[in-house]
């Protein structure tokens, strides 16, 4: 499935609806270049899983995970920094995942070889200043019922 978006608040509102449709243990993977929109987009993941300031999610420089407590719990992670998927295992992310705890990683394909086979892909590609695709690929069940619950939520 692809989207589009045309502005940082439209991504925003698709990180919302998405954040609206999460089930425990999603692992959420995002692809993309640098100023494509991930971090814009988990921004709307947390809050419309209920974080109470979406603020709160800013691309990390000194910080690697954020947690945001909404519905449910988010694990924000940002692996640009690391070496790649031991450093990630490392720092914890199995346990994050086993924690039942939706977990979003930005440049997921630096890490992949720690990103469980049951998630969602999300990559976000530039078209021009203000024009960002979307494509979301659900690589297993879980994924798949995430899919489902953000086609059912239009609003
Ligand atoms: N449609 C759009 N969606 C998301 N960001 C956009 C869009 N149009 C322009 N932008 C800009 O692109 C940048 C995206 O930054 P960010 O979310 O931090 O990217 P990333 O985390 O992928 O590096 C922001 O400066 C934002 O204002
Ligand atoms: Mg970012």
């Amino acid at each position: 499935m692809q989207l589009q978006t045309h502005s940082p608040q439209e991504t925003l509102e698709l990180g919302q609806r998405l954040g609206r449709s999460l089930s425990g243990g999603l692992v959420i993977a995002l692809v993309g270049d640098l100023g494509a929109g991930k971090t814009q987009f988990v921004k709307g993941v947390a809050s419309g899983n209920g974080a109470t300031d979406p603020k709160q999610v800013t691309s990390p420089t000194f910080t690697l995970i954020n947690e945001y407590e909404g519905q449910r719990t988010l694990i924000h992670i940002d692996t640009y920094r690391l070496k790649g998927s031991a450093e990630l295992v490392a720092l914890g992310f199995d346990e994050f995942i086993a924690e039942d705890a939706v977990v979003a990683v930005e440049w997921a394909d630096r890490v992949c070889e720690a990103i469980p086979e049951d998630h969602l892909r999300i990559e976000v590609e530039s078209i021009d200043a203000n024009t960002r695709r979307l494509s979301f690929s659900a690589m297993g069940a879980s994924a798949v019922a995430c899919l489902e619950s953000f086609n059912a939520n239009q609003d």
